[in-house]
């Protein structure tokens, strides 16, 4: 007997565009529908029998193109790729949320899933109806169900909870009880699509140590995280989706090291021009300009000097911030720049025109590369997001004198200091 638990042969996956869309997506948003009418209301009255929905270049396009591959029993896989790549339409095809176009899968074992869009909850239903609701859907008996059912309200920390719909949960509760189902209920197969990024940091850790958990016991887990230092310590196998095809899969620490090669490719390309991006896209990411201090010329940053990060947007909205995070080149986050927070330094330059612009005094990076994803968003809500809008290069330099040297592998981060020593 193979220990095969999905094989996956040619699927295929098509949607057609200008049709109702789920989600945010990198083609024609939500947002970006609504400001375009916007623009052109006052000026234009729609025309009868042409609904507001209707798209004239409306397009197939194929979200899975031929994907082929297959998973072994305790396997933890890493989907990797960009925003737009396939990897929810994939999780959902194999969750069987969604069919696909054509190709075929087979499954063997209890799935459970817990997805970017929506879980198997009733929003009607008592979180406590849910519980038993989704262990019955995973073929559990009602005993089965009863032995978990404490550990799983005590890690979702919903005890009080337990007898309100799940309708009147707040985003965090709904996803930590959506996650301590999925994790407990001792499906074979345990699907896992970006929700780590919903909840808090302790939430996060907690969700982590299960899933390690859950593939210590040798049960079958598909994982997708932007945190790409997690999905390496989680993960043994990654499979790199680009544009809707297997473009590589491998050891998790090779697939992502591929992949930051091919992001890498695409942070010189136009910005505007990309496609590979999310957010509601009222107002999008242009351009970034890197720079050392007031030197224009030169793109090149350098240790314990001055950088100078300019973020041309195609409008101004109250309300708008800029959130952007360094990555170091195997993917682990450095640090995050959140216009969000004020500080009493921070500058309101009414005639700035389309742009923000963040300045550091003294650049506390050790030499090497560095990329750079940035979010734009409006009162919380996210507008857009590129990943490797920018590719920092930090050349080697001295902090307060002391010269720092190239990738000792400590690190990152180079901090200013002093020494007092005898002779
Ligand atoms: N329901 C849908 N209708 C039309 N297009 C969709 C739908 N869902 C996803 N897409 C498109 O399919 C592509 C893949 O999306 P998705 O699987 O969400 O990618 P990822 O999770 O890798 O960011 C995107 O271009 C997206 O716009
Ligand atoms: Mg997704």
């Amino acid at each position: 007997m193979s220990d095969t638990v999905i094989r996956v042969e040619n699927l295929s996956k098509k949607y057609v565009l200008g049709h109702q869309k789920e989600g945010s997506s990198s083609y024609k948003s939500l947002g970006e529908s609504m400001s375009n009418g916007a623009k052109s209301l006052g000026k234009k009255v729609l025309k009868p029998g042409i609904k507001k929905d209707f798209n004239p270049s409306s397009q197939e396009f194929w979200a899975l193109k031929d994907v082929s591959f297959e998973i072994k029993q305790g396997d933890r896989v890493g989907f990797i790729g960009r925003n737009g790549a396939g990897k929810s339409t994939l999780l959902k095809v194999l969750s069987r949320i969604t069919e696909p176009t054509s190709g075929s899968i087979r499954i063997k074992g209890r799935v459970a899933s817990l997805l970017e869009v929506g879980t198997g909850f009733h929003p009607e239903l008592t979180g406590r109806e849910n519980i038993f609701l989704n262990g019955a859907i995973l073929g559990m008996s009602k005993v089965e169900i009863q032995r978990k059912f404490d550990e799983i309200v005590a890690f979702a920390e919903i005890e009080k909870f337990l007898d309100t719909p799940v309708k009147r949960y707040s985003s965090g509760m709904y996803v930590r009880l959506a996650f301590a189902v999925a994790a407990h209920l001792e499906p074979d197969i345990l699907i896992v699509d970006e929700v780590l990024a919903v909840g808090d940091a302790h939430f996060q850790k907690k969700c982590l140590g299960k899933l390690e958990d859950v593939g210590k016991q040798g049960r079958t887990v598909l994982f997708v995280s932007h945190n790409l230092a997690v999905l390496q310590t989680l993960c043994n196998r990654g499979i790199f989706l680009k544009q809707g095809s297997v473009f590589a899969d491998d050891s998790a620490s090779e697939g992502v090291s591929i992949y930051l090669k091919s992001l890498e490719q695409s942070a010189s390309k136009n910005l505007l021009q990309r496609t590979d991006r999310r957010g509601k896209g009222q107002v999008r990411l242009a351009q970034v300009d890197v720079s050392p201090g007031e030197d224009y010329s030169s793109t090149i940053l350098a240790t314990g000097r001055p950088a100078r990060f300019v973020f041309h947007v195609t409008s101004i909205i109250p309300g708008m911030s800029c959130n952007f995070s360094l990555y170091d080149q195997h993917g682990q986050p450095v640090t995050n720049f959140n216009s969000a927070t004020n500080s009493q330094e921070d500058l309101n330059i009414p005639e700035l025109g389309m742009k923000l612009i963040c300045e550091i005094g003294e650049l506390l990076l050790v030499p090497g590369r560095y990329r750079m994803n940035v979010a734009i968003t409006t009162n919380g809500e996210l507008q857009d997001h590129v990943e490797a809008a920018a590719i920092l290069e930090v050349e080697q330099g001295q902090l307060r004198g002391r010269p720092v040297a190239i990738g000792t592998g400590y690190g990152s981060v180079c901090i200013p200091h002093r020494w007092s020593l005898a002779g």
